[in-house]
């Protein structure tokens, strides 16, 4: 079995759902407490094993370029002065040399599109995708339990988690089957289904390991929900040849795609940061309190 070495992150979306604020900035580089966005995601593969980050950009996001490289004007002056922690954690956050590769999708025309863009770069491997609106939130990350999921059965793995049925019509989601090691058989996929006709509340919740045929369904270009090329219809006409493997995501998921599963994420995180936890509870509690209708004295 082929180890998962790549890493695929689709950064090429417009962010118009966070506009005035992503008119120059990706959306992905907007910050939960002090890292970006897309410094979650990518720190997340990393604690997978994956050795390769490749991402899929679009104009105007070249600065995450920039994020990933080394800053000398910043990096000089920081030993210079003697902040050798902080320089000690930008080095940490930092991919080695010749560990990211960086393509554009030149027209949005959806996920599936998105993914097919990375074909080369990716070659003829196993690959994780994860999609950078999602950030996840557990003691072990949701990619390092797929990586051993995938270790036992091969073939393909898809993350998901339970959702409200009024919501499932956002998502992707999945028919569950058996249960096999610590997942089971995804028997049938549906991208964004009409309310009432999901096969389960399972939903697909951006994280991936996926085989390099999916490349080649990819490449007819077929058009799915809201007119896009779908990577989950992708996934569906795979599935025909290759078993596709659930795994069930027990963490937190905050959906960074909305401004409020992206300030929900920062108060998460900061409530778990320990220099600023205590402080930041203290605040939430009180603005709380001020907003409790006051007792007629
Ligand atoms: C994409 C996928 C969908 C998945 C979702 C998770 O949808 O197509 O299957 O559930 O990400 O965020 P999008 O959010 O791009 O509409």
């Amino acid at each position: 079995m082929k180890k998962v070495r790549k890493a695929v992150f689709p950064v090429a979306g417009l962010g118009t759902r966070f506009l005035p604020a992503t008119k120059a900035i990706p959306k992905e580089m907007l910050t939960i407490v002090d890292r970006p966005v897309i410094q979650y995601v990518v720190d997340e593969a990393r604690e997978a094993g994956i050795e390769h980050f490749i991402f899929v950009t679009g104009r105007n996001k070249g600065v995450i370029e920039d994020h990933f490289d080394v800053q000398f004007e910043l990096y000089d002056p920081l030993a210079q002065r003697g902040k050798h922690d902080q320089l000690a954690r930008l080095q940490r956050l930092q991919p080695a040399p010749g560990q990211t590769s960086f393509t554009r999708q030149q027209v949005p025309l959806g996920l599936g599109h998105a993914v097919w863009c990375a074909r080369d770069l990716v070659g003829d491997e196993p690959f994780a995708l994860l999609l950078p609106d999602m950030i996840m939130q557990s003691e072990r990350s949701c990619m390092a339990g797929m990586v051993d999921l995938y270790e036992r059965t091969g073939s393909n793995i898809v993350a998901v988690q339970e959702c409200d049925a009024a919501e499932a019509h956002k998502y992707g989601i999945v028919g569950k089957g058996d249960d096999v090691h610590s997942g089971f058989r995804i028997t049938g996929m549906v991208e964004k289904p009409r309310p009432g006709t999901a096969p389960s509340n399972l939903f697909i919740n951006g994280r991936y390991i996926l085989q390099p045929e999916i490349f080649e369904v990819l490449e007819s270009h077929e058009r799915g929900a809201g007119d896009e090329i779908q990577l989950t219809d992708a996934m569906l006409k795979l599935q025909t040849r290759q078993a596709f493997y659930g795994y069930h995501y027990k963490g937190r998921t905050f959906d960074c795609g909305s401004p409020e599963g992206f300030i929900e994420a920062n108060v998460a995180f900061a409530l778990r940061r320990p220099d600023i936890a205590e402080t930041m509870s203290g605040v939430i509690s009180r603005l709380l309190e001020d907003m409790q209708p006051q007792a007629p004295s």
